[in-house]
C-alpha cells in the first residue's frame, strides 16, 4: 500500500516568528495513526532555521524551486546539492505559478528534475492544466507533454525515486477544488502512462493531489484509490487545518 504524503507548500509566505509558531504547532499536533508522512516546504531563506526546528520530529523539509545547474555563475540561484545540504528530502519542481510566471518550460522542468535527482533530492513533479484546457478537453494532452517530457529525459526508473502532484491550474487558490472523481480520472491517466514504461514501477509512484485541498474535503480526495496525498498551499499556513489534513491521511 502506497504511504499518503501530505505537503506543504508555503509559497512566499512568511517570517521567522510565523514559522516558528507554525512549526512548533504542526510537530505537537502529529496525529497518531500511521501510513502517512508530513513535508513542509518554505521559502529558501527559512530552510535552515526550519530545518533545525524539525531535528527529532518525523516531519520532512523540501524546497520550493531548485537550479537546474550544478554549480558556478548563476546569481539568485540555488543548487540542488545545497538543498540538501541544509537538510532537504524534496523539492517541487515544474509548479504551476513557475511554468506561468516565471518561464519555465517541460525542458527546464526535466532538467530541474534530474539536476534534484542527481543530488539525491525526491522532486515532486507537478502537472495540470488551466481552466481553458480543460474546457477545450485537452486536459490528458497538457498532462501528457508535461509528463513526457521528464520521461523522455529521465527514463520511467527514475520515477521509483520521485513523487507527482497533479495540480489543475484552476483550483490553485481559489477555492475551487477538483471533485474526487475528476482528481481521480487525471491521477489514473497519469498511471496508466507511467504503466506503459513499468507497470510494477507504476503502482509504486505517489501521486499527490493538489489545488484548494483542506479539512473539509481531503478525506473525499483521499479516498479514491490513485490519489497518494496533497500538496497544500493555503491550508498548509496554518497548523490546524494543515493538521486536519494529516488526520484524514492517518489510518487508524
Ligand atoms: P492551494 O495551493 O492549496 O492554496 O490551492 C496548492 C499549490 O499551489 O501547491
Amino acid at each position: 500500500m502506497r504511504e499518503i504524503l501530505v505537503a506543504g507548500n508555503w509559497k512566499m509566505n512568511g517570517s521567522t516568528a510565523a514559522n516558528a509558531a507554525l512549526i512548533s504547532g504542526i510537530v505537537s499536533g502529529v496525529p497518531e495513526g500511521s501510513g502517512f508522512r508530513l513535508l513542509v516546504c518554505p521559502p529558501l531563506p527559512y530552510l535552515a532555521p526550519v530545518a533545525e526546528q524539525l531535528t527529532g520530529s518525523n516531519v520532512a523539509l523540501g524546497a520550493q524551486n531548485v537550479s537546474e545547474h550544478e554549480a558556478g555563475a548563476f546569481t539568485g540561484e540555488t543548487a540542488a546539492s545545497m538543498l540538501k545540504d541544509l537538510g532537504c528530502e524534496y523539492v517541487i519542481v515544474g509548479h504551476s505559478e513557475r511554468r506561468a510566471m516565471y518561464g519555465e518550460t517541460s525542458a527546464i522542468v526535466a532538467a530541474k528534475f534530474q539536476a534534484a535527482q542527481a543530488a539525491g533530492l525526491k522532486p515532486i513533479l507537478c502537472v495540470g492544466e488551466t481552466l481553458a484546457e480543460r474546457e477545450s478537453g485537452t486536459t490528458e494532452k497538457v498532462i501528457n507533454e508535461q509528463l513526457d517530457a521528464v520521461l523522455e529525459s529521465a527514463g520511467i526508473d527514475a520515477f521509483a525515486s520521485a513523487v507527482i502532484a497533479y495540480e489543475p491550474v484552476w483550483a490553485i487558490g481559489t477555492g475551487m477544488t477538483a471533485t474526487p472523481e475528476q482528481a481521480e480520472d487525471v491521477h489514473r491517466h497519469i498511471r496508466a502512462r507511467l504503466a506503459k514504461r513499468n507497470a510494477d514501477l507504476a503502482s509504486r509512484v505517489q501521486i499527490l493531489y493538489g489545488g484548494s485541498m483542506k479539512g473539509e474535503n481531503a478525506a473525499g480526495l483521499l479516498s479514491m484509490p490513485d490519489i497518494d496525498g496533497g500538496l497544500i498551499g493555503g491550508a498548509s499556513l496554518k497548523a490546524s487545518d494543515f493538521l486536519a489534513i494529516a488526520k484524514a491521511a492517518a489510518r487508524t
